[in-house]
């Protein structure tokens, strides 16, 4: 049987990786998929840059509309990352009938609604395992796995490069800037690294996994998004004291109201499997009202790892090949036109409990004002701990946890301390996530 070309546009890290992966087991890819692949054409910006993988049975171009273009070729692979050009090429991919694979979660999150609605219109699929927890298989394990459940939350660790700044500066002591550098020459940062750091990159891919398991369409202007840049050392180890982790956790949950999504920092009990993914590994955990909590667990970035869940969807897709358009599964898990309208919650509705880290004058009577404007607003302190002041500039810090409430409670009496003369500092608030099944 003729072999299947295919076209990877963009040989930085993930598209070197898928080079190296599909060269390398090349016989065990074509077993599985019934058909050779072969790497047809790939396209870089800058042919005279080293790439990390062998090109030179390759047909190079640095034009990569050329393999848009390419009658010959069948499935594009997508790895420039961005909602610029690639958006481009991927849209004229599909106009001209081609299947398409990428890793870009950012293109998935933003404009998936509507390269889905063409795709299908054009009978074509596009697979984006990659863009989710890199080499972790959590778009199938959803969409087919648990296909039988009503879903009811998820929760996991997927961004690498945060993960392995928390871990290094928990672990180590290491500084957030080195830490984030070293991430960079590994290859695990996006091409700015704010997206990492400041949660966008794992709202995006929250968002993507939410529409897979709720059924609904992909909203990420409405996902609520809070980075871990203002965390600091004494937070870490102070959660550590209490017995928690700060992890930066994507979060979606399905209640009554609506649907919760939301990326933030996150204490969550030291004894849960979640507090003890560490480095650039991720770790999404699943709740199904059938199956029960169910946990995912792999590197979520890095070259090879995310070029293993590039070559699945292009062995998926080549499988799929004659099988009629109309009863492929579908991009988002449900079938386009059964997807609801559930409504996203606004973060003030949200209810969970918090950390409180607040920076205090050292004077008689602080503690009381501040117990009683959080009694006012109904909220409930589960533990205190107040540090020495000497070791803090002459400020009293005072940790605080507190039990569940509504966040739009919480902003009130935040803003109330806030305004007392004895606090001078902003407050430092982490939610918090039992994660319990
Ligand atoms: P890289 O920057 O390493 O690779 C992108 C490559 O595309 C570079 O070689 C770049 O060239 C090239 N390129 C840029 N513009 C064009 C163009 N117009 N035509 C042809 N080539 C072009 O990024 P990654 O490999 O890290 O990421 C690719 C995608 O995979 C992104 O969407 C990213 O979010 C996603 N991803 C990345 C993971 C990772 O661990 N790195 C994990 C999971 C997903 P130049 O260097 O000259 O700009
Ligand atoms: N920059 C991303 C991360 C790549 O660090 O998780 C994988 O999506």
């Amino acid at each position: 049987m003729q072999s299947v070309k295919i076209g990877i546009l963009g040989l930085g890290t993930v598209g070197s990786g898928t080079v190296n992966v599909l060269t390398r087991n090349s016989r065990e890819i074509s077993r599985r998929a019934g058909r050779d692949i072969e790497i047809y054409r790939a396209a870089d910006r800058d042919l005279d840059k080293p790439k990390g993988c062998d090109t030179s049975a390759i047909n190079l171009t640095d034009d990569a509309f050329d393999i848009i273009n390419d009658p010959e070729i069948q499935i594009v692979v997508e790895l420039i990352g961005g909602t610029g050009v690639a958006k481009e090429l991927v849209i004229k991919a599909i106009e001209n009938g081609k299947h398409v694979v990428t890793a870009n979660k950012a293109l998935i999150a933003i404009h998936g609604n509507e390269l889905f609605e063409l795709a299908q219109e054009k009978g074509v699929t596009i697979s984006f395992e990659a863009a989710v927890a890199g080499g972790i298989p959590i778009i199938k394990a959803m969409r087919e796995g648990l296909a039988g459940n009503r879903i009811e939350w998820l929760a996991g660790i997927i961004n690498g490069t945060g993960n392995f700044i928390l871990t290094e500066m928990r672990e180590k002591g290491r500084d957030f800037a080195d830490v984030l550098a070293e991430a960079q020459a590994l290859g695990y940062a996006e091409a700015d690294p704010t997206f990492d750091i400041e949660g966008i990159d794992a709202a995006h891919k929250l968002t993507i996994m939410a529409s897979i398991a709720f059924g609904i369409p992909l909203q990420f202007d409405k996902c609520y998004t809070e980075g871990i840049s203002r965390i600091a050392q004494e937070d870490v180890l102070n959660a550590n004291e209490l017995g928690y982790r700060i992890k930066h956790l994507g979060i979606a949950k399905k209640t009554t109201a609506g649907v919760e999504l939301r990326v933030h920092p996150t204490l969550i009990p030291q004894r849960r499997l979640l507090a003890n993914v560490n480095g650039v590994m991720n770790a999404v955990v699943v709740k199904g009202d059938a199956v029960g909590p169910t946990l995912y667990y792999g590197a979520g970035a890095g070259s090879e790892a995310t070029a293993s869940a590039v070559v699945a969807d292009i062995v998926d897709i080549v499988r799929a090949l004659t099988t009629d358009p109309e009863n492929r599964v579908p991009h988002l898990a449900f079938q386009p036109d059964a997807l609801k309208d559930t409504p996203i919650l606004p973060m003030s509705e949200v209810v969970t409990s918090y950390y409180l880290r607040i920076h205090t004058l050292d004077k008689p009577g602080v503690l009381a004002d501040i117990t009683r404007i959080l009694s006012n607003e109904g909220i409930n302190i589960e533990a205190i701990l107040q540090k020495q002041p000497e070791e803090h500039e002459g400020m009293v810090p005072i940790i605080m946890l507190t039990q569940a409430v509504v966040e739009k409670n919480m902003d009130q009496a935040i803003a109330q301390i806030e305004a007392l003369d004895t606090v001078p500092d902003s407050i430092m608030r982490i939610r918090m996530e039992s994660l319990g099944g």
